[in-house]
């Protein structure tokens, strides 16, 4: 796994881009079912913006 892939990304639930990717191929459409997908929720929301651009690439 890449220094980038194990880049924390949610400091509230320890999630990093590889978790929120594996979401995201799972099915995650919205930030929310990221979370769920993670089994966890949102808490404090900072880590957003990015679990939103990690979504639009996803469309792409
Ligand atoms: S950093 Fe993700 S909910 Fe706080």
């Amino acid at each position: 796994m890449t220094a980038q892939a194990e880049e924390i990304v949610c400091d509230c639930n320890r999630l990093t881009r590889a978790d929120i990717a594996r979401a995201i191929a799972a099915g995650a459409r919205r930030p929310t079912e990221v979370y769920e997908g993670c089994g966890r929720a949102a808490q404090c929301g900072r880590c957003l913006d990015v679990i939103r651009a990690m979504l639009a690439a996803a469309r792409r």
